[in-house]
């Protein structure tokens, strides 16, 4: 194996530095490239990402300065040169985030020195990015990635409930992951050719949702100009997901249970039976023993369906899965969008270690997929995150000022809203507060406050526990 090989970036007029480099660096694991002035010198950056580049100082000037193009890409180290260093000059180059100064004529060890030394860096981080992936080889399941203790176990259930099972309830919190353990379930079943078929019962009206479950027949109700075959015996000898079980009716509920226990299925408005071998995965995000105690979930069927139970926890309760959460998506989105990306900066790592992931796993791909998109360089920056996210240190470094407190409720209860597509239930569920407190805060960031309201209803007047 030849030893990679980094680019070093010399922007300079002189022809003949290029030379002198190549003697100083005889050896080492190093190309170099010289530009001659800015317009090559980015050109050159582009094509080949350079892990160093050597810039002349006075090149540096203009509308805008070089300098600032290569400070956003935080993968590369720029030294600046220049024959006379006043102390503005150097200070000004530090500030800017210069990695280190030069002093023509240079000096061949002094080059040769600092060369050295950022290799050494590029090497550090290079293997630990590969042990990195070969650590998330390890971790994939099903294309799921996890090695906290908990999706480990999740991952071995799967492994042996998949060859037996005829219906399974899989539970936990919106964006953990239902989904793909569903599909995981079926790909490892004796059924893994026939079909898997998804529907969502929280997307459709009662009538229409036992019409799309179990057909109907002509004129079963107006519209139903026709019969039609429903998603049981569309996906007969294969595999049907019923997402958000949750939602659907006592009604529906009693003709699921009749076809999981004798297999056999009544278009809606028709007498006649037909005979459906079906596996049943279902999946939702509430409480369905509660669902039950309050007399809305059959408890019949909710035993039935959990002889096998497989429950996600929320993305907040094993943070240890982030990084590899994090390479995976990022992997996923440097290749999608066809950007060379390789690594998370470590400002960015605790921004994303801080958050509390109400929205979990679905939130984390959204936040590295924008990421990605946003990112100038070879990693992602702190810059590059959502600013719910970046919020949280506030920090007045970088010319913002403190946000109040009032702000930062209002930024986040928005962060948190989008995340749960506007559900002002599900928000107010994760925040701990009444839905009314939620109309409070919203109707006050649009100016719009009812004076006779107690303002601190909103921070603390119904917090749970
Ligand atoms: N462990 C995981 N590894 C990789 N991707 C995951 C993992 N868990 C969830 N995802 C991704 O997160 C998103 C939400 O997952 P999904 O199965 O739809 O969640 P749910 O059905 O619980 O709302 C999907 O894009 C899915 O690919
Ligand atoms: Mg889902």
């Amino acid at each position: 194996m030849s030893d990679p090989v980094y680019f070093v970036l010399v922007i300079d007029h002189d022809v003949g530095i290029a030379a002198d480099f190549g003697r100083a660096l005889l050896g080492l694991p190093v190309a170099v490239l010289r530009a001659g002035d800015r317009a090559e010198g980015i050109s050159f950056y582009r094509e080949f990402l350079p892990q160093m580049v050597l810039l002349d100082a006075e090149l540096d000037d203009g509308e805008v300065p070089l300098h600032d193009l290569f400070a956003n890409d935080s993968a590369l180290e720029v030294v600046l040169m220049t024959d006379r260093w006043t102390q503005t000059g150097a200070l000004a180059a530090a500030a800017r985030g210069a990695s280190d100064l030069l002093t023509k004529p240079l000096e061949p060890s002094k080059v040769r020195q600092l060369v050295s030394g950022f290799i050494a860096q590029a090497e550090t981080r290079r293997h630990t990015q590969e042990l990195d992936n070969e650590l998330l080889e390890a971790c994939q399941f099903q294309g799921m990635v996890g090695r906290s203790p908990r999706m480990l176990e999740v991952f071995s259930r799967v492994r042996r409930v998949a060859p037996l099972f005829q219906t399974a309830l899989i539970t936990g919190p919106t964006g953990t992951g239902k989904e793909l353990i569903a599909r995981a379930l079926h790909n490892l079943s004796p059924r893994s050719r026939e079909k898997f078929v998804v529907c969502d019962c929280s997307a459709l009206t009662e009538t229409l949702l036992e019409s799309q479950l179990f057909g109907h027949v002509k004129g079963a109700f107006t519209g139903a100009t026709l019969d039609r075959a429903g998603l049981f015996e569309y996906a007969n000898r294969g595999t049907l997901f019923l997402d958000e079980i949750g939602e659907l009716s006592l009604r529906a509920q009693a003709k699921l249970l009749r076809i999981l226990q004798s297999q056999e299925l009544q278009r809606v408005g028709s007498p006649v039976t037909t005979t459906v071998d079906i596996h049943l995965i279902a999946a939702t995000n509430r409480d369905v023993r509660e669902l039950t105690s309050k007399g809305q979930f059959r408890e019949d069927l909710f035993y039935r369906l959990s002889m096998i139970e497989i429950q996600l926890a929320p993305l907040a309760d094993r943070k240890v899965d982030l990084p590899l959460l994090q390479r995976h998506f990022l992997q996923h989105f440097s290749t999608k969008y066809g950007k060379r990306l390789n690594g998370i900066s470590r400002r960015a790592q605790i921004l994303l270690t801080r958050h509390s992931w109400p929205g979990n796993v679905r939130e984390l791909e959204n936040v590295i997929g924008n990421a990605c998109i946003m990112a100038q360089g070879k990693i992602i920056r702190d810059e590059d995150l959502p600013e719910a996210i970046r919020v949280q240190m506030a920090r007045p470094d970088r010319g913002a000022p403190f946000m109040t407190l009032e702000e930062v409720q209002s930024h986040h209860l928005e962060y948190v809203l989008k995340q749960v597509d506007g559900n002002k239930a599900r928000a107010a569920e994760i925040l701990g507060v009444s839905r009314a407190t939620i109309y409070v805060m919203l109707a006050r960031r649009i100016g719009n406050v009812c004076h006779a309201m107690p303002l601190t209803v909103a921070a603390t007047s119904d917090r749970r526990g």
